[in-house]
C-alpha cells in the first residue's frame, strides 16, 4: 500500500475527535463500538472485572447500576449473582450503545433496564442501589468528581461504589529507543482535553466522596504482535495517528516529524520489534 493510500486509509478509521464523549454523533460509531469488544477482551480487563466480582460481593435479590455501562457485557457478567428477583440498572450517554447492550442483555435472569443519562446527574433517587460501578467513563468526563459523588449518592448506606479506568500516562512503546520511548512518555503526561489519566486517582476520588474500606488494585495490559498493515491500532487501542496528535498538541512532537513517528512505530511492529504496555486500576469502597 503507499503511502499517501495508507494515510488517507488511517485518515477515515481515525476520525473520532469525540471520542467516547459523543459516540451518538460520530460518523464511525460503529468502530467506537468495535473497540469496545476488543478491550472487553484485553487480559487486563479480565482480571480486573474478576477481581471486582469478588470485592462487590453481590447479593440474590441486589440493585446494580453501571454507569457510562456501553455495551453492557460487564455489568450482565455480574448480574448473574443478582438472581432472578435482582435488578441491573445500566445508564449510558450514548443510544447506539444502549441498543447493543439491550440486544445483549437477551439471556439475563434477572430484571435489567438500559437507559440514557447523563454519569453527572444521575435521576435515580438517593440510596437506591445496593453497589454502583463505572468503567472506563470517568476518563471521558470534564470532571470526574461530579460523577464520582453521584455513584455514592445514589448507593445505600452500606452499600458498595467500584470505579476501574485507564491511566494513559502509564502507556509506554518500547521500539528498541529510549529516547522515543521518553518522548512518549513525557508527551502523555499531560492529560489533553480530558482526565485520561483518572486511572492512578480512582483511590483518591472514592475516597473524597466519603467511601471507606477502599480496596485497590490495577493490572497492566501488554501488546507485543500487532500488524499495522491490517489495523490502526492494537485491539481496542487508540490509532498511532492519534498519539502523534496528541504529541503534538502538547509541544512534545514537531508537526513536520508526525509521519516520522508513526512510521518508526509501525516499520518496528511490522519487524515484530515493538511492544505497547497500559496500566487500569480498579478500587472497591463502602459508603458508609
Ligand atoms: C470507553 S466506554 C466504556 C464502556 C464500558 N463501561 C466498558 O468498560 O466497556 C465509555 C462509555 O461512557 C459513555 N459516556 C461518556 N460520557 C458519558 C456521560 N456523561 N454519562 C454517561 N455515559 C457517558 C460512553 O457513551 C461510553 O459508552
Amino acid at each position: 500500500m503507499s503511502n499517501a493510500a495508507y494515510r488517507g486509509r488511517m485518515a477515515g478509521e481515525d476520525a473520532h475527535r469525540l471520542g467516547y464523549r459523543g459516540v451518538d454523533d460520530d460518523p464511525n460509531a460503529d468502530v467506537l463500538i468495535a473497540a469496545m469488544n476488543a478491550t472487553a477482551r484485553w487480559d487486563a480487563t479480565i482480571r480486573l472485572r474478576s477481581w471486582e466480582r469478588a470485592q462487590l460481593r453481590l447479593a440474590p435479590g441486589e440493585r446494580l447500576l453501571d454507569v457510562g455501562c456501553g455495551l453492557g457485557e460487564a455489568a450482565l457478567a455480574l448480574a448473574a449473582d443478582l438472581g432472578e428477583g435482582g435488578e441491573l440498572v445500566g445508564v449510558d450517554a450514548s443510544d447506539r450503545m444502549l441498543r447493543v447492550a439491550r440486544s445483549n442483555a437477551a439471556g439475563a435472569r434477572c430484571r435489567v433496564r438500559f437507559t440514557v443519562g447523563d454519569a453527572r446527574a444521575l435521576d435515580d433517587p438517593d440510596g437506591s442501589f445496593d453497589a454502583a460501578r463505572a468503567e472506563r467513563t470517568l476518563q471521558w468526563l470534564p470532571d470526574p468528581e461530579e460523577a464520582v459523588a453521584e455513584l455514592v449518592r445514589v448507593v445505600r448506606r452500606g452499600g458498595r461504589v467500584s470505579l476501574i479506568d485507564t491511566d494513559w500516562s502509564t502507556f509506554t512503546i518500547d521500539v528498541g529507543n529510549d529516547a522515543f520511548a521518553a518522548l512518549v512518555h513525557d508527551g502523555l503526561r499531560t492529560e489533553r482535553h480530558r482526565a485520561s489519566n483518572v486511572g492512578r486517582r480512582l483511590h483518591e476520588l472514592l475516597g473524597a466522596a466519603g467511601c471507606v474500606q477502599v480496596a485497590t488494585t490495577e493490572a497492566t495490559q501488554t501488546w507485543t504482535t500487532w500488524d499495522p498493515d491490517e489495523s490502526p491500532a492494537p485491539p481496542g487501542c487508540f490509532s498511532m495517528d492519534s498519539l502523534a496528535d496528541d504529541l503534538v498538541a502538547v509541544g512534545r512532537l514537531a508537526a513536520a516529524d508526525r509521519w516520522w513517528f508513526v512510521s518508526t512505530i509501525h516499520d518496528a511492529a511490522r519487524r515484530r520489534q515493538c511492544s505497547m504496555r497500559l496500566t487500569m486500576f480498579g478500587v472497591v469502597g463502602t459508603r458508609p
